[in-house]
C-alpha cells in the first residue's frame, strides 16, 4: 500500500509557525512517527510526504496516480482553492482531509470548506496527531477491500 501526505503552504513550518494554534512538533518529527505507524500496522506500507507552498506543485502530484490513499492537509486552500478541489473530485482514491487546529472554531473565513466537499472524511482539531487517525482510517479501508484481516 502506498500512501500520500500532501501538505499546503505554511505547514513545512510545523513546530515554529504559531506553535500556540499548530504545536511545537516539527514536520520532520511528525513524518519520523508517521513512518513508524505505518511500519506497525501494514508490512507492505510505504509512505511519501510532501510539503509544498505551491497549489500548482500539490494539484500536479495529484495527478501522478501511483498511490492507493491520501492524506491532504491543504492548509489556506482547503477554504479557498477550487483548483485543488477540482483535483480532488477527480481522484478516485480513499481521501482524507486533516486540519490540525479545530477550523470550525476559528475565525470566519476559516469556515468556508472548499476542497473538503471532494474528500471521503475531514479530521480537524486533534493537533498533529489527526494525520496518525487519518492513516489509521485509510490503511483499514484497504486491508478491507484486498481481503487481508490483521
Ligand atoms: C490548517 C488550518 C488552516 O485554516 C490554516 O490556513 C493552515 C493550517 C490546520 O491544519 O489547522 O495553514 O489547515
Amino acid at each position: 500500500m502506498k500512501l500520500l501526505i500532501l501538505n499546503g503552504p505554511n505547514l513545512k513550518y510545523l513546530g515554529s509557525r504559531e506553535p500556540h494554534i499548530y504545536g511545537t512538533k516539527t514536520m520532520e518529527e511528525l513524518e519520523g512517527e508517521l513512518r513508524e505507524l505505518m511500519r506497525s500496522q501494514i508490512s507492505d506500507g510505504e509512505l511519501e510526504l510532501i510539503s509544498s507552498d505551491y497549489e500548482g506543485a500539490l494539484i500536479e502530484r495529484l495527478y501522478q496516480r501511483d498511490f492507493d490513499g491520501l492524506i491532504i492537509n491543504p492548509g489556506a486552500l482547503s477554504h479557498y482553492s477550487l483548483a485543488l478541489s477540482d483535483a480532488l473530485s477527480a481522484l478516485s482514491v480513499p481521501k482524507v482531509e486533516v486540519h490540525i487546529s479545530n477550523v470550525f472554531a476559528r475565525e470566519q473565513e476559516r469556515q468556508n470548506m472548499v476542497t473538503a466537499k471532494n474528500v471521503d472524511v475531514v479530521i480537524a482539531g486533534a493537533g498533529p496527531r489527526v494525520y496518525a487517525m487519518a492513516m489509521e482510517y485509510l490503511v483499514e479501508i484497504y486491508l478491507r477491500k484486498t481481503g487481508i484481516h490483521v
